[in-house]
This record gives C-alpha cells, sequence and structure tokens, in this order.
C-alpha cells in the first residue's frame, strides 16, 4: 500500500510514517512544507528506507498538492498536515484558517479529482483519512465524554478551523462520495513533540531551572494518549474504518493539568535532583488563564476498540516517563529548537489581527 501522509514531519505525522514504514511495510510519500514545528531528524530512522519519498509542498498550493498526487498515485491519504498550537492560533489565526481549511480544502478536492479518475478496483479500495481533534467538541463539564456524536462547538481560532475541515471532510464525501474517514482524538505526548505543548515546556524549562507556567489554577483536565499508540489507532482506522464514519481515540488517561506537572517534576526529582536539593515542584507558577480555555475533554473510544481491535499499550505512567527519559536523553534536540525558534515565551494573550 503507498500512503499519501501529509505532515509527516510534524510531531505525530512523524510517528505515523516511522510506523508506517517500519513495521506495516508500507510505501510513504510524506507532504510537508516544514513549518517551524517540523522536525526532519524524526524521519531519520526511515529516510533512507525504499519506498519512502519525502515532497516539500505547501497544502495551500493547489498546483502542487495536485503535482504530488498525480505523480505519486497513492492507494490512501492520511491527512495530518495543519497549524496546531492553540495558543498561537490566538494571537495569529490566518495561518490557522489558511492551512487547516483552505489546504483541507485543496487536498480533498484535488483527491476527489483523482479519485474519480481511478479505475473501479482502485476506486473501491481508496482511502481519505482526516486526522482530527476532541478539541472540536469544545468543553466537557465534570461528568461525560466526547463520543462520535457529540455536538461540535469549537471555542478556540484553532479548534473553530479544525471544525470546519472535519465538515469539509464529511461534505465531500456526503455529496461526491470520496471514501473519507474522520478520526477525533485527545491530547497526545511523546518523543519529538515540540517545546510549546504542555509536556515537553514543562520538561526543557523545568531542566532550565525557569519558572513552570500553569494557566489558571491548574483544574483544566486532559486526557492524554501517547503518540505511538494514537500512531496504530490511524492505522487501523485507515485499513479496517467503514468510509463516512467518524472514530473517537484517547487514552482513557484524565489529568488535571496542576497533577500533571506535579507528577513530571516528581519524576524529575527522582532522575535528574536539582543541584541544591530542591524539588522541581518549587518552580511550579500559576499565571494568567488561556483565553477561552476549555475545561475539560474526555474521550469515549469505546467504537475503535470494538469495531476496529484497537487498544493503547502505554500506560500514563510508562509513556510519561518514556517521555521524559526521551527528552533527557534528546537534549541535543530541543537546546537548538530553543535557541533558535521558540525560547519558551508566553504565546496566546494577544488578541489575534493576523
Ligand atoms: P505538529 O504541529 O507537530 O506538525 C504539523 C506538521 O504539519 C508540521 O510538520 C508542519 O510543517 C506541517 N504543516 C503545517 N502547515 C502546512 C502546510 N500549509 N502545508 C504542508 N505542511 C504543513 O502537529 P501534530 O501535533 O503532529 O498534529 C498533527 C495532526 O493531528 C493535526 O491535524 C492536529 O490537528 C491533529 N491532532 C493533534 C493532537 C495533539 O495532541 N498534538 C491531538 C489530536 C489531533
Ligand atoms: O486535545 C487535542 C489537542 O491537544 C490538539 O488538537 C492540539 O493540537 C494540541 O496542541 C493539544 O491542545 P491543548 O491546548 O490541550 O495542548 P497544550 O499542550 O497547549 O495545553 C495542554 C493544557 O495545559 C491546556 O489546558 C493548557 C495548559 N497549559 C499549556 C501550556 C503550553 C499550561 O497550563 N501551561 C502552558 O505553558
Amino acid at each position: 500500500m503507498k500512503v499519501l501522509v501529509t505532515g509527516g514531519a510534524g510531531f505525530i505525522g512523524s510517528a505515523v510514517c516511522r510506523h508506517l514504514v517500519g513495521e506495516a511495510g508500507a510505501q510513504v510519500v510524506n507532504l510537508d512544507v516544514l513549518t517551524y514545528a517540523a522536525s526532519p531528524a524524526a524521519l531519520a530512522s526511515i529516510q533512507e528506507a525504499q519506498g519512502y519519498v519525502f515532497e516539500r509542498v505547501d497544502l495551500r498550493d493547489r498546483a502542487g498538492v495536485n503535482r504530488v498526487i498525480t505523480e505519486h498515485r497513492p492507494d490512501a491519504i492520511l491527512h495530518l498536515a495543519a497549524e496546531t498550537h492553540v495558543d498561537r492560533g490566538i494571537d495569529r489565526p490566518a495561518d490557522f484558517i489558511s492551512t487547516n481549511i483552505e489546504g483541507t480544502f485543496n487536498l480533498l478536492d484535488a483527491a476527489l479529482a483523482y479519485w474519480e479518475g481511478l479505475p473501479a478496483e482502485r476506486q473501491e479500495r481508496f482511502r481519505f483519512h482526516h486526522v482530527s481533534t476532541d478539541e472540536v467538541f469544545g468543553s466537557l463539564g465534570a461528568e461525560g465524554l466526547f463520543s462520535e456524536s457529540s455536538p461540535y462547538a469549537p471555542n478556540s481560532p484553532y479548534a473553530a478551523s479544525k471544525a470546519a475541515s472535519d465538515h469539509l471532510a464529511a461534505a465531500w464525501h456526503r455529496t461526491y462520495g470520496l471514501p473519507v474517514l474522520i478520526s477525533n482524538c485527545s491530547n497526545n505526548y511523546g518523543p519529538y513533540q515540540f517545546p510549546e505543548k504542555l509536556i515537553p515546556l514543562m520538561i526543557v524549562k523545568a531542566l532550565s531551572g525557569e519558572a513552570l507556567p500553569v494557566y489558571g489554577r491548574g483544574a483544566n483536565v486532559r486526557d492524554w494518549l501517547y503518540v505511538a499508540d494514537h500512531a496504530r489507532a490511524l492505522y487501523h482506522i485507515l485499513t479496517k474504518g467503514r468510509p463516512g464514519q467518524t472514530y473517537n481515540v484517547g487514552g482513557n488517561c484524565e489529568r488535571r493539568n496542576i497533577d500533571l506537572v506535579r507528577r513530571l517534576c516528581a519524576l524529575l526529582d527522582d532522575r535528574r535532583p536539582r543541584a541544591d536539593g530542591a524539588s522541581y515542584g518549587e518552580l511550579i507558577t500559576f499565571v494568567a488563564d488561556r483565553p477561552g480555555h476549555d475545561a475539560r475533554y474526555a474521550i469515549d473510544a469505546s467504537k475503535v476498540k470494538s469495531e476496529l481491535g484497537w487498544m493503547p499499550q502505554e500506560s500514563f505512567e510508562t509513556g510519561l516517563a518514556k517521555t521524559l527519559d526521551w527528552y533527557l536523553a534528546n537534549e541535543v534536540w530541543w537546546r537548538p529548537i530553543l535557541e533558535s525558534r521558540y525560547d519558551g515565551q508566553r504565546l496566546g494573550l494577544r488578541r489575534g489581527t493576523a
């Protein structure tokens, strides 16, 4: 099987490419424009592999997207490329609208034209898998879980742009018959996550002896999933999912932010004790809340488990420890990012004007 992966140089996309090439034996064409969030180093283990091809193309370049699809003639498209950081979307929503909405439109339309020209047997097998987020469902109260039938109620510019792209993908199925699959996943964590997101940011700041900024009182809840488990879920959905269906993916692993950060500090105390013997927990600082901060996300993943046989392999304890050990061993990966592309400053407090 030849899969066109978009955003394959990103955090989840690179885990997907490694899984497809390494474990599933698939051919991969990786379409990625390499924004600040991309990490070509995450692909080092497969870049020489037979059947792996990289195409530096912007989703917003319709001619470029057309060329990649018609030249490589994939059996499936796994669409991950997006602007993904909620706080950046508050500061500068424009890229979120153009990449997440217009870019997805370009890809859907190019895929449709290609699919319509395929012989019947290849048309039957073709899949367009749109990868999305639980943030499209908005915010939960203290009880309940997001299911596949939860109403859309996005709050942030990022969530609204992903919701729009989900609706486009669903419309290309209902209106034109393109065999679309959609998945909505909870928060991922693991190696190669850009250090703007909560877990890697806390690790790199702690190791630099800097304050650990917890938004509000740290009471917001996220449902965490180890990235390799998400990559396997996406493969299950791509290969076994039913066109026109949506699948929710999550780790059944809810944590309040403050509890997560305290746990991370305790692990760090154990693995890399501070020179003065103080706990990393003393660096925790409560800061101004994120505007429009969703209170709680939690996923009911029973459909992907019962219909497609997927189960996460990592518990939060094992996954968090693995992740921390990876960041401890790979300062050579994250230090240059802090020195060149993102120095850890607070994002997402300004009103978006561009
Ligand atoms: P990421 O920010 O780490 O990587 C995004 C990748 O997309 C980068 O390699 C970037 O270069 C590429 N990209 C961005 N704009 C592009 C454009 N215009 N053209 C081509 N390539 C472009 O993202 P991630 O965290 O790996 O998320 C991947 C997907 O999964 C996204 O669609 C996101 O909405 C979804 N998702 C993420 C999470 C999470 O916790 N990270 C959870 C659920 C769903
Ligand atoms: O739920 C899935 C989503 O998870 C994905 O769709 C997004 O692409 C991904 O970025 C993530 O969004 P979040 O906003 O939940 O992730 P983030 O790591 O930015 O924040 C996690 C929680 O931690 C959130 O409640 C805000 C809080 N936070 C975040 C940062 C960066 C802090 O308290 N301090 C921080 O410095």
